[in-house]
């Protein structure tokens, strides 16, 4: 497995690359805006390929990278389903796997910090985000945070897991890397309580100053969404209504680009093909099922996916494989619910 552990000096942030082998796909954890640059070097320099950008909350110390990183790389931008950003591609609720190929992570809510704080769990670690720190926690005095939300996350989820499970955290001030749920439990002072009530009375009485950069992270933070208008603009994109109006014609073809494990969970457009985003590629070029389809049949394209996000970046993918009719839901599966639009299961 490659695991790199890199960070930000100015905010004090850890970014995490992970992949199972060179030259296979990566995903990076709580990636920072001004180190865009170096992560990409980074993943050409191991040869792998980035297809995922996960945030564990929204941050109010930096700017995140993922909107960066999925506009130079295509990657999809993951964050969980309780967070306020605009739009991402993909979101995750607790207990809900987060892959690539080779790697498997499990989400699990974790609030307290924030109100969209989640934890991903890799076999003999854990991503903890801000909920828990080493000999620290994360703050729960802004963005919805909640000390008596915090504890319950932390010794109820997070102190559950095996002693030995080691803790990459999103932030340390001190210089330490890492740490396991034994050495915390034992050695981290804000544990050190005998009750819930003792720990939201310490919490209570930190006064911490708002982090520098605040004011400028926060709202930039909300919104990540890809530019939707500019597909719109050059006529690549459907209403969740007109496509209603369109699926079931012969001359059209649904394609889902979204994960089986999102098909499962909210339903398909029935009658829609599925062809997985990461699989893009390969499948509009010439030569591939769908350009193939499209030329053999003279079908329209019209891609889906969950908030619109992969489906954007698929238009625009095969308008540059010459495919010229092909467009997209606006606002994916989500719009397509909002606007009554028939499902069927899996
Ligand atoms: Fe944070």
């Amino acid at each position: 497995m490659i695991f790199r552990q890199l960070f930000d000096s100015v905010s004090g942030t850890y970014t995490y690359l992970l992949a199972s082998r060179r030259g296979g796909e990566a995903l990076i954890i709580d990636p920072v805006l001004e180190k865009v640059e170096r992560y990409i070097q980074l993943v050409n320099e191991l040869d792998l390929k980035l297809v995922k950008a996960v945030d564990t909350h929204l941050h109010a110390d930096h700017v995140t990278g993922l909107g960066a990183l999925r506009d130079r790389t295509h990657c999809i931008t993951v964050m969980g389903e309780m967070s306020k950003v605009d739009v991402v591609s993909m979101r995750l609720a607790d207990g809900d796997k987060l892959t690539i190929e080779g790697l498997a992570l499990d989400a699990i809510y974790t609030p307290g910090h924030t109100d969209d704080s989640y934890s991903f769990v890799m076999r003999d670690r854990v991503f903890t985000g801000d909920t828990l720190l080493i000999r620290g926690t994360g703050r729960t005095d802004f963005q919805n945070g909640d000390a008596r939300a915090q504890y319950d996350s932390i010794f109820n989820k997070l102190l559950k897991l095996p002693d030995e499970t080691m803790i990459f955290p999103a932030h340390d001030y001190k210089g330490e890397t890492v740490s396991t749920v034994a050495e915390e439990k034992a050695f981290n002072p804000r544990l050190q309580v005998k009750s819930v009530d003792e720990y939201v009375d310490l919490m209570s009485k930190l006064n911490l100053p708002n982090p520098k950069m605040m004011d400028v992270a926060v709202p930039a933070n909300m919104r990540q969404g890809l530019a939707q208008e500019e597909i719109a603009r050059l006529g690549w994109a459907l209403s969740a209504t007109e496509a209603m109006s369109l699926s079931g014609q012969p001359d059209v073809t649904l394609v889902d680009l979204r994960e089986r494990t999102e098909r499962e969970k909210h339903g398909v457009i029935p009658g829609s093909l599925h062809a997985p985003y990461p699989d893009l590629a390969a499948n509009v070029r010439p030569g591939g099922m769908l350009n193939e389809l499209a030329r053999a049949t003279g079908k329209r394209i019209v891609f889906y996916c969950a908030f619109g996000e992969r489906s954007a970046m698929a238009v625009r993918a095969a308008q540059d494989a010459g495919l010229t009719s092909a467009c997209h839901i606006q606002g994916g599966i989500d719009a397509w619910k909002k606007a009554a639009g028939p499902l069927a299961r899996q």
